[in-house]
């Protein structure tokens, strides 16, 4: 089967399945502890209805959106996702010419393989960098010094990683740079041929590019990912930091993790352009809330102050209609975007955007809505609306 043929997000997710060994695709699709908190994002999503409005001329359906100044030709972007070299060679660099060609963000992961200088000349124009705060607070300005010269203009900095979480796939699977691997697991990965003979062929491990510079000099790709594992996560980080990376950064500022209001205070604040309400994709909390049902408490402490963007859960386009409903401006992909480009490469990320699109356009052209500015509460329903029963008396 081809990426051409993928109907949804979810066969993406099983071609990536078949074509990954199980320590790889684990590390993808795994959260934290009983991993409670993938199926909480969803159900978050699904307490929702999307109401329709007919009889409403759709004949023109338009999904634009203007973010930090520029217009995008969706409301979504890939968001960051680390270490994707390992998945397929060079998956960092397929996103972000995907997102060029079609229009939408792409947030490069302070954790990638390929570096921001070879993505930045791949789409100029649509990349961001995610920044993770390090013990070295030097490497953190080199990093935004390198990103501001890369031509990068929004930075979106990840509060949600004070502590390295227990990912109890990876424990069990041996995912750990530093480990020899499980004779089982090897026998695994040899029933993945193309993904054997794509490592191989590359010289095993790829390097973390970004962090390459700050470590010995050198330093083969384990050396690199031990000092960045030895740097990140900084668990002393507080609001001083961000203090510092404001200061230090010209461009757009977006805090990436933010789950409550007072923190939403804290990075407004701070001088925040923008905040990610999200979970990490159930990654780190693994008893944390879902974000949409965060999301309009936060709007309401300072959505007129900042823009208010969302991810976690995302697999249809009903979920970013249904986050642009509650008062979301845009949103991002994170597993999404893994499996299309881990299943097919660039076709696979391309296949994403347009699933995503196609899902987007019928679902705002079955709601009445032609435009992103249509969506509103008013388009939701809950359970909470359900009218009362109401009983006479008999007889
Ligand atoms: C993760 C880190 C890299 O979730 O953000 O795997």
């Amino acid at each position: 089967m081809s990426v051409e043929q993928a109907i949804n997000i979810e066969d993406l997710r099983r071609m990536c399945r078949r074509r990954l060994p199980r320590i790889a695709f684990d590390y993808i699709e795994g959260g934290t502890e009983d991993e409670r908190g993938m199926p909480t994002n969803t159900a978050g999503f699904l307490r929702y209805r999307l109401l329709p409005r007919y009889l409403v001329d759709v004949s023109k359906r338009e999904q634009s959106v203007t973010l930090f100044g520029k217009a995008y030709s969706s409301p979504f972007g890939f968001g960051p996702t680390g270490t994707m070299g390992l998945f397929r060679r060079g998956s960092e660099l397929m996103l972000a010419e995907a997102a060029r060609d079609a229009n939408i963000p792409y947030v490069m992961s302070g954790a990638s393989n390929a570096s921001m200088e070879a993505a930045a000349r791949i789409a100029p124009d649509h990349l961001w960098y995610q920044l993770y705060s390090a013990t070295d607070q030097g490497i953190c300005a080199d990093l935004l010094r390198r990103a501001h010269n890369a031509g990068i203009g929004v930075l979106m900095v990840t509060v949600d990683v004070p502590v390295r979480t227990r990912r109890e796939r990876n424990i069990r699977n041996g995912f750990n740079f530093q480990h020899k691997l499980k004779p089982s697991i090897v026998a695994e990965a040899l029933r993945h041929p193309a993904w054997i003979v794509e490592y191989l062929r590359h010289g095993g491990a790829p390097i973390l590019d970004n962090w390459a510079p700050y470590a010995a000099k050198g330093a083969n790709a384990t050396e690199v990912a031990q000092f960045f594992n030895s740097q990140v996560p900084a668990p002393s980080q507080t609001w001083r930091e961000l203090d510092t990376f404001r200061k230090l950064w010209p461009g757009k500022l977006v805090v990436k993790g933010v789950m409550t209001t007072g923190d939403a205070e804290r990075a407004v604040a701070a001088g925040a352009d923008g905040i990610l309400v999200s979970n990490h994709g159930g990654r780190q909390l693994d008893r944390a809330p879902a974000p949409i049902d965060m999301f309009p408490a936060i709007d309401a402490a300072v959505g007129d102050k900042v823009t208010l963007m969302l991810d976690s859960g995302i697999r249809r386009g009903s979920d970013i209609i249904t986050a642009l409903c509650v008062g979301a401006k845009f949103t991002f992909l994170g597993r999404a975007g893994l499996y299309g480009v881990s299943a097919g490469g660039l076709a696979g990320a391309k296949r994403v955007i347009e699933i995503f699109r196609t899902e987007l356009d019928l679902t705002m052209g079955q709601m009445g809505c032609p435009t992103v500015a249509d969506l509103g509460p008013e388009c939701l329903w809950t359970e909470r609306d359900l009218a009362p029963v109401v009983t006479r008396p008999r007889g």
